[in-house]
């Protein structure tokens, strides 16, 4: 694990609560985390516990009601750009070609076409693209969009990339190859990242820390430390310390599931 000193990100204390004519919904609670550099740290949790807003405000496209964010150590005013965020519902845009969408950043940037491209050309070919740069994205299998889409997020080698269920619409072979790749990729460019997933042998399989998360309004229920050595292979998997984290992890998820239903805990089931 190629960790530096200091941290990359820091969440301290976050709540973040939506108010409408409907009313005010409160997504989170009380959220830290943070990942040194180099680090993958994974937030885990039920389906609508409120991840998704703590990336969102983390990427600056949502501001806390409560909270700070730093990033490289400092609380940034404007965090957008501070970060380089791979949305849930991530889509390359159908009517630029693969080239074009993975410069897209770096030309919004203000770098010229062409120089965006030499700098991500040398790239192309480890993202498993090298022919299919002037493909257009409905020629690519889902496995190479995802990669496409990631290539899009780290072009502009950002110290943090967000990455939110980046995986979640893949077959399970296509995701476990994707996995194993982003692993290695990942030590190679030495980009800190903080991954969303609702899948536990991903988040096992990716993470240095898991941050455990309850139902709506999130907490953090549990922070369990993944100490498997790197680089990781798909073997390990079969390996018993592998399966002994997937089993703690399971049970730490199944309880803060369960934690904030409250009083019907009378109705909760045997584990
Ligand atoms: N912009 C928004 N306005 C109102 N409610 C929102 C908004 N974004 C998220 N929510 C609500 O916050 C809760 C958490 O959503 P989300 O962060 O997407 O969950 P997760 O990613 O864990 O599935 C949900 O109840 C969702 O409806
Ligand atoms: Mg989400």
């Amino acid at each position: 694990m190629s960790t530096g000193t200091g941290t990359a990100l820091e969440v301290v204390g976050l709540a973040k609560s939506f108010t409408s004519d409907q009313g005010t919904v409160q997504a989170v609670r009380r959220v830290d985390m943070s990942a040194r550099p180099g680090e993958l740290v994974t937030l885990i949790g039920p389906s609508g516990c409120g991840k998704s807003t703590v990336f969102n405000v983390v990427a600056g496209l949502e501001q806390p009601s409560a909270g700070e964010v730093r990033i490289g150590g400092s609380v940034v005013a404007d965090r957008l750009g501070a970060s380089a965020y791979m949305p849930q519902r991530d889509a390359l845009l159908p009517w630029r070609r693969v080239i074009d969408n993975v410069t897209l950043p770096l030309v919004l940037a203000g770098s010229s076409p062409a120089a965006a491209r030499r700098q991500v050309e040398p790239l192309l070919r480890r993202f498993g693209l090298g022919d299919f740069a002037r493909a257009w994205p409905w020629q690519l299998s889902g496995g190479m969009r995802h990669r496409a889409a990631f290539l899009r997020t780290v072009a502009a080698e950002p110290g943090l990339a967000l990455l939110d269920e980046p995986f979640g619409a893949l077959d399970g072979i296509t995701r476990a190859d994707l996995q194993q790749w982003l692993s290695a990729v990942r030590a190679e460019l030495g980009t800190t990242v903080g991954l969303v997933t609702h899948d536990v042998a991903e988040a096992v399989f990716l993470s240095d820390v898991v941050v455990v998360l309850t139902a709506r309004p999130a907490e953090v229920a549990a922070v369990l430390e993944v100490d498997l050595p790197r680089p990781r292979e798909a073997e390990d998997r079969e390996r018993a310390s592998f399966g002994d984290l997937e089993r703690r992890l399971r049970h730490l998820l199944r309880e803060a599931s369960w934690a904030s239903v409250g009083p019907g805990a009378a109705e909760r089931p045997p584990d």
